[in-house]
């Protein structure tokens, strides 16, 4: 199939790029690079043997996205593009809802103006807010606290209304859980900007050594060693379960949540255990007041997506730790 990846050159999309084009897809990435960087083609390049195609552009231009998904004859689009930091997203909501609400309508706006009727959208654990019951399905109710999170339900209703109103689209919102690691290559993976908000880059910044000591936000929670307790999910599971989604969508319409996770909570310090373990280096750690909206425990119920995608993640924690490393140590 032809499909556009918007965000395509991203840390999710990019993993996601290589399962597709291995699988034999031909991928367009449609990136305005706002998080990223254009040598990610050539790092493509090098893993599949296959020159991805990438398109410059931003999701709000409509017509540039038209014409895109015109001129490839695209089948159907994975929307990755958006603003992910949740308390970045406290501070400039307004940024985030243009590129995550307003981008979307853009896409749908060229979608529906050339006939393209499949989407994955990439959604977010982070709909369920403060788990109620564990672990968590997707019947679990919506409770957003961030701005972040709001406009992943928003687009999700969004997408919600669209489907009912006109039976021809065939869309499919994946709630990811907390994606993880690199393509075994060590050639791409999470590069965040300064210093990371997220656990694993923070972990492996210390383990290198180019920061100081990891900060475990709060040790009192309700979990077996009292820190915080996250489904951690390889990212090269999580761009699998992207082409089971696209093939899903080949066969039916309407819209659907469908959870990518493993059903396995891991706990901050086994994390750092399991880092140590993988990269041979210490990662010395202090404990520090909890991180205020943090939950004690959040991990999936992914019987869904086996059901319906026949898809379940397959790759452990030791593999998320040992990739992370490959990559934090390569020389990028
Ligand atoms: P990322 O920042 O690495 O990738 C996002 C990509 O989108 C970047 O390449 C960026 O340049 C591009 N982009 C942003 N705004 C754009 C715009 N207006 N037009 C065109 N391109 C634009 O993030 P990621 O971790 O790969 O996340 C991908 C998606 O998955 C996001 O929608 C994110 O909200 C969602 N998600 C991520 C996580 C996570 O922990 N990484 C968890 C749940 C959901
Ligand atoms: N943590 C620390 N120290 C750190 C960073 C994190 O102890 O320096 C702890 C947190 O308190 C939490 C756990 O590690 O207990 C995981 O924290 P992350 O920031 O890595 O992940 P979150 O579960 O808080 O959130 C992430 C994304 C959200 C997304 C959510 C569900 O940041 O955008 O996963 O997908 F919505």
């Amino acid at each position: 199939m032809e499909l556009l990846l918007t965000g395509g050159m991203g840390y999710i999309g990019s993993h996601t790029a290589v399962s597709l084009t291995l699988a034999g897809h031909r991928v367009v990435l449609y990136d305005n690079l706002v998080k990223s960087a254009e040598v990610m083609v050539e790092r493509l390049e090098r893993i599949t043997g296959i020159s991805p195609l990438f398109v410059s552009g931003d999701v709000r231009d409509t017509d540039h996205l038209t014409d895109t998904l015109r001129h490839y004859a695209i089948d159907a689009v994975i929307h990755f593009a958006g603003l992910k930091v949740v308390g970045e997203s406290l501070e400039i909501p307004l940024e985030y809802y243009a590129n995550n609400v307003q981008g979307t309508i853009s896409l749908l706006q060229a979608m529906r103006e050339v006939g393209t009727r499949s989407l994955v959208f990439s959604s977010s654990a982070n709909v369920y807010g403060e788990p109620r019951y564990l672990p968590v399905d997707e019947a679990h109710p919506t409770g957003v606290t961030n701005p972040y999170g709001r406009t992943k339900l928003h687009v999700e209703e969004i997408l919600f209304d669209l489907a009912r109103s006109d039976p021809s689209w065939r869309i499919i919102c994946l709630r990811y859980f907390n994606p993880v690691g690199a393509h075994e290559s060590g050639l791409i993976g999470e590069t965040p900007q300064g210093i990371p908000n997220n656990l694993m880059p923070y972990i492996a910044r210390v383990a290198s050594g180019e920061l100081a000591e990891l900060l475990v936000f709060g040790d009192d929670y309700p979990t077996p060693d009292g820190t915080g307790v996250r489904d951690f999910i390889h990212v090269m599971d999580l761009a699998e379960g992207h082409a089971s989604a696209v093939a899903y969508l080949t066969g039916h319409s309407g819209w659907q949540a469908i959870n990518l996770g493993t059903g396995q909570g891991y706990s901050v310090l086994e994390m750092v255990r399991a880092f140590e373990a993988a990269s041979g280096r210490p990662v010395p750690y202090r404990i520090a007041p909890r991180r205020p909206g943090d939950s004690a425990s959040c991990y999936a119920n992914p019987e869904k997506a086996l059901r319906l995608l026949d898809w379940s993640a397959r790759r452990s924690l030791a593999d998320m730790c040992a990739s992370t490393w490959a990559f934090q140590s390569g020389s990028h």
